[in-house]
């Protein structure tokens, strides 16, 4: 593990999660990261509408939230581009805040089909601009992502760490952050934080939720998790020549739940404060791939099989957060550990139900 101060994840500050109730709209609200921040919510006493197309999620996946916070989450299916039905349920719903996360994500496949990536993210975002102006609703939370940074110039990352994109999904995140900084400097009565996710990672304590992709897993904790439970047979470890301690990739891998409490605190920070504001969620740790193969040994008491393949084109030796910013600001940190990360998405992948295609319960 590499840190900033050498000192480990679990150095939480209490959170006020108090605060007023308010009606959220979450674009992508039955993905990963948005069924866990619906439950945050949720428990937290706001009333939560989840928005989706459900291209990359299920229906089921409201069902295990409610299940989870015995609230009444409302599930609305519908596209981010649909701008008419997007205005009609901010209205209908009474919105007053949006938290954005509807969007594709997977590099790879950027490369491949920029027009949809630049289609769903950056045009679906206009799209959710104009519904939200003509319904006078100008407080916004935006997924973006730690590869707005590019190559990473120093370590860790803080927020003032040039930006740039080197594919595009990451131009896609770069885009938008430029449009709502313009839309904030153009009108004082809106109130926009970028969240910078580092490498989000683990799933729900109760396994309802977690991150289960369709097909083979982009990421490394989904894939070490399929190789534990004899899914897949063998993860390949891209380049172990880096210039790192043990020669593998360094990442700073989050908790989603630390993740979804981060959104908790910057809306409560958004209710006073106007502007655009851009915040790291990370922990300020990093991990390299083997250390992530032990660790998730450890949780699960299966041996992960391993090769050593070359390295992925594109991939960074080393990326981790400066987080300062988050925790004075926001009075936000994270507070879970590696192991609750891989001992999480263990239980949960050992509850998943592979013929249903859903948790269990
Ligand atoms: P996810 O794919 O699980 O969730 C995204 C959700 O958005 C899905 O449920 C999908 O069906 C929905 N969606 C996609 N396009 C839509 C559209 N046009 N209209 C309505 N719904 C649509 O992904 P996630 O991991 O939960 O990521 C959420 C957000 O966080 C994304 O914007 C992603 O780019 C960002 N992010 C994720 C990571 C990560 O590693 N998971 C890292 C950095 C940033
Ligand atoms: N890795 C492997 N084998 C695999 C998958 C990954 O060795 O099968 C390694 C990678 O080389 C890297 C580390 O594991 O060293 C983490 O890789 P991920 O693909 O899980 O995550 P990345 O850091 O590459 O990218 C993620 C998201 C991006 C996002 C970025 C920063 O996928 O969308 O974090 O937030 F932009």
């Amino acid at each position: 593990m590499i840190g900033r101060n050498g000192i480990g994840i679990g150095i939480g500050i209490g959170h006020n999660l108090d605060g007023l109730s308010m009606k959220i709209l979450l674009t992508g609200g039955t993905g990963y990261i948005g069924s866990h921040i619906a439950v945050v919510f949720a428990q937290m006493g706001h009333s939560v509408v989840l928005y989706d197309n459900l291209s990359n999620s299920s229906a089921s996946v409201a069902g295990q939230i409610n299940a989870i916070t015995d609230e009444k989450c409302v599930f609305v299916r519908g596209d981010i581009r649909d701008t008419a039905f997007l205005q009609s349920t901010l209205r209908s719903q009474q919105i007053e805040a949006v938290v954005h996360l509807a969007g594709l994500k997977a590099v790879g496949e950027s490369v491949e089909k920029p027009i949809d990536y630049y289609a769903n993210n950056v045009q679906g975002t206009i799209s959710l601009l104009e519904a939200m102006e003509a319904e006078r609703i100008k407080t916004l939370v935006f997924s973006s992502s730690a590869t707005v940074y590019g190559q990473p110039q120093y370590l860790p990352i803080d927020e003032n760490h040039p930006t740039s994109a080197t594919n595009p999904y990451g131009r896609s995140k770069l885009h938008i952050e430029e449009m709502l900084s313009d839309v904030a400097a153009s009108d004082g009565g809106w109130h926009i934080a970028c969240l910078r996710y580092f490498n989000p990672a683990g799933a729900h304590e109760t396994a309802r939720l977690g991150e289960r992709p369709a097909g083979k897993p982009n990421n490394l904790m989904p894939f070490i998790a399929q190789v534990a439970t004899g899914e897949r047979t063998v993860l390949s470890i891209f380049g172990d020549d880096y210039e790192t301690p043990d020669g593998t990739g360094l990442r700073d891998y989050i908790h989603v739940m630390d993740l979804a409490e981060g959104h908790a605190m910057a809306l409560q920070f958004l209710i006073s404060n106007a502007g655009w504001h851009a915040f790291n969620l990370g922990t300020g740790q990093a991990y390299s791939v083997m250390e992530m193969i032990k660790s998730f040994e450890k949780a699960s008491c299966q041996k992960v099989a391993f090769n050593v393949a070359p390295r992925r084109p594109g991939d960074v030796a080393a990326c981790f957060a400066n987080p300062d910013k988050a925790m004075l600001v926001l009075g936000w940190t994270a507070s879970r550990t590696l192991d609750d990360m891989c001992s999480s998405t263990w239980h949960f992948y050992q509850s998943f139900d592979n013929a249903a295609g859903k948790a269990k319960g």
